[in-house]
C-alpha cells in the first residue's frame, strides 16, 4: 500500500504558511514555492544510493561515498507543477524533465491527456510527478497511469498541499506510487478547493485569473 510522507522540517513549514497567505504577491509566491520545492527535493532523495569511491584530499586517500547514478526524471502537472521544476532542480540537476497536460472533459468531467512528453529511457528512471495541489485527485491518477501506460515502474507523486479525499484516491487508484506531501489539509470545498488550501496555484503562480 502507497505511504504518505509529510514533511514537518520547519523551514518548509515557515514558508509554506507564507504560501498560503492571500496577501502574499505573484513574485514571492513564486520564489516561495521554488524554495519548498528544493527543500522537498532534499527530503525525498534521502533514499538515493550512494557508491564508495577513492578521493584524494591534500592530507591522505579517503573512501568517500558518491551517488550512485540512478537516473531520475521529474514530471510536473501543466501547468502549476512548471512552478516546482526549478527548484528540484537546483538539488538535483541531471534529473530529465518530461511533461504532462490534462484538461478536464466538460461531459465527463474526467482528466483527458492532451499532452506527454517524457525521457526516451522512460523504463530506466525513477519518477518523481509534481503538481503543487492534490485536490481530487483525478490529475494525479491520470497523469501517473499516463507515465505507467509508457512504461514508468518506480513513481513517486509529490506536492505542497494534499486533500484527504484526494490522498485516498490516489493511494487506491496507484497502491505503489509513495506520496509526498508538506502539509495535509482540512478537506475540499464544493467547488473542489483545498480548505484552506492556497486558493489556485497555478493562477497565483501566473499572476493570471
Ligand atoms: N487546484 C488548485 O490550484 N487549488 C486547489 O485548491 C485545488 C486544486
Amino acid at each position: 500500500m502507497a505511504k504518505v510522507y509529510v514533511f514537518d522540517h520547519p523551514l518548509i513549514q515557515h514558508k509554506l504558511t507564507y504560501i498560503r497567505d492571500k496577501n502574499t504577491g505573484t513574485k514571492e509566491f513564486r520564489e516561495l514555492v521554488d524554495e519548498v520545492a528544493s527543500l522537498m527535493a532534499f527530503e525525498i532523495t534521502r533514499d538515493l544510493p550512494l557508491e564508495e569511491v577513492d578521493v584524494e584530499t591534500p592530507v591522505s586517500v579517503s573512501k568517500s561515498n558518491v551517488l550512485a547514478g540512478k537516473k531520475l526524471g521529474i514530471v510536473p502537472i501543466l501547468r502549476a507543477g512548471l512552478g516546482m521544476v526549478e527548484g528540484m532542480l537546483k538539488l538535483i540537476p541531471a534529473a530529465k524533465v518530461g511533461h504532462v497536460g490534462l484538461y478536464r472533459d466538460p461531459e465527463t468531467l474526467q482528466p483527458v491527456e492532451y499532452y506527454v512528453k517524457l525521457p526516451s529511457d522512460v523504463e530506466e528512471r525513477d519518477f518523481i510527478v509534481v503538481d503543487p495541489m492534490l485536490a481530487t485527485g483525478g490529475s494525479a491518477i491520470e497523469a501517473i497511469h499516463s507515465l505507467k501506460k509508457r512504461g514508468a515502474k518506480n513513481i513517486k507523486f509529490m506536492c505542497l498541499i494534499a486533500a484527504p479525499e484526494g490522498v485516498e484516491l490516489l493511494k487506491e487508484a496507484h497502491p505503489d506510487v509513495d506520496i509526498y506531501i508538506a502539509a495535509l489539509d482540512e478537506k475540499l470545498n464544493e467547488k473542489g478547493y483545498i480548505v484552506p488550501g492556497l486558493g489556485d496555484a497555478g493562477d497565483r503562480l501566473y499572476g493570471t485569473k
